[in-house]
């Protein structure tokens, strides 16, 4: 793989075509050798026009998550330094999660171009169609309590905020406690899973399923009311390597903040960003209706309601407005 890359880099780096010959000497292998690396590359989906007497050009880049393609869009320290990328899997969350236990280095991130049994939170299935959207799932090592780790989920709500609003100029909505909504559907959604060592986490998978290009007729009917996608609100397709490079640069900005400033400092400004305080609202927690005004959210992350003047700590749940 690393010398079919050599070769991409090659074509992408070139003005115009580049002789099979130069690519060989370059390299040092014969040129059927560099045609076998077209092959490959074209089998990946790259385009590639050859022309007699002139060469090889680069002409089309595939719609698909391939880390170098990602790479190329963002700025990262660790944040996606090394992404394991697949095309079908039953969760990204699931992969992650065995990566984890196994050491893999804080900021691994897994991807996957279409999830066969993708999770949501409270049990639920989360919608996964081949190549359409962002199904990504983080290994991060935050040193914390577990008490500690929930504001990570505002960390993955605030970067997605800020790549659409770079990405579409709208502002999208962030509910309680995970989601980020866009013309009151659900873009975007995260679950978060922990893993334990005595009384500190060893690591957090941050899963994201994030919505792009996506059409109202390929949505599951199930989900039809609920969901969105970038390209449902804009009517615009979006390059989904771009978006994802960009998102972890967003990840890293917010995670960075987590770690110098603590949860507090996140939940301060998720709860600012949401507009949540002083909204009336109606939240079911373990089958449990309550209404009331919410306070905003604690400094771990809790959503504080108003019911009748007393205040209620709510820890998980489904809101309504
Ligand atoms: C939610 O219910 O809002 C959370 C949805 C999280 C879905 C993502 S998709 C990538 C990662 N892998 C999973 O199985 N789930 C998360």
């Amino acid at each position: 793989m690393d010398r079919t890359k050599e070769i991409l880099t090659c074509l992408r780096n070139a003005v115009d075509y580049v002789s099979g010959g130069a690519i060989a000497r370059q390299m040092g292998i014969s040129r059927t050798a560099v045609w076998k690396h077209i092959k490959t590359l074209e089998r990946m989906g790259y385009t590639i026009t050859a022309l007699q007497g002139k060469g090889y050009k680069l002409s089309g880049i595939p719609d698909r998550l391939y880390p170098w393609e990602i790479e190329h869009h963002m700025q990262t320290r660790s944040m996606g330094r090394k992404i394991i990328h697949r095309d079908t899997i039953e969760s990204t969350n699931a992969l992650a999660f065995s990566y984890g236990l196994e050491g893999a280095e804080e900021g691994t991130c897994v991807i996957a171009e279409q999830q066969t049994a993708g999770r949501g939170r409270l049990g639920r299935p989360w919608f996964s169609p081949s190549g359409k959207n962002i199904y990504m799932s983080l290994i991060l090592r935050p040193g914390v309590s577990p008490q500690d780790v929930y504001p990570l989920t505002f960390v993955s709500s605030l970067a997605i905020y800020d790549t659409i609003r770079i990405l579409t100029g709208q502002e999208p909505t962030l509910k309680w406690p995970n989601d980020v909504l866009m013309g009151g559907r659900k873009v975007c959604g995260t679950l978060l899973e922990i893993s334990t060592e005595a009384d500190r986490v060893s690591c957090v998978i941050v899963g994201i399923g994030f919505n792009i290009n996506m059409k109202e007729d390929e949505v599951d009917e199930a989900i039809r009311q609920k969901a969105t996608s970038l390209f449902m609100e804009t009517k615009k397709e979006y390059e989904r390597a771009a978006v994802c490079g960009m998102l972890l640069t967003n990840l890293e900005k917010y995670y960075l903040i987590f770690k110098d400033h603590g949860g507090r400092e996140i939940c301060a400004v998720w709860e600012e960003r949401s507009g949540i305080k002083g909204k009336h609202m109606e939240i079911v927690q373990n089958d449990v209706r309550y209404e009331g005004v919410s306070e905003g959210i604690g400094p771990d992350g809790s959503l504080l309601l108003n019911v009748n003047g007393s205040i209620i700590k709510i820890i998980s749940g489904d809101v309504s407005f």
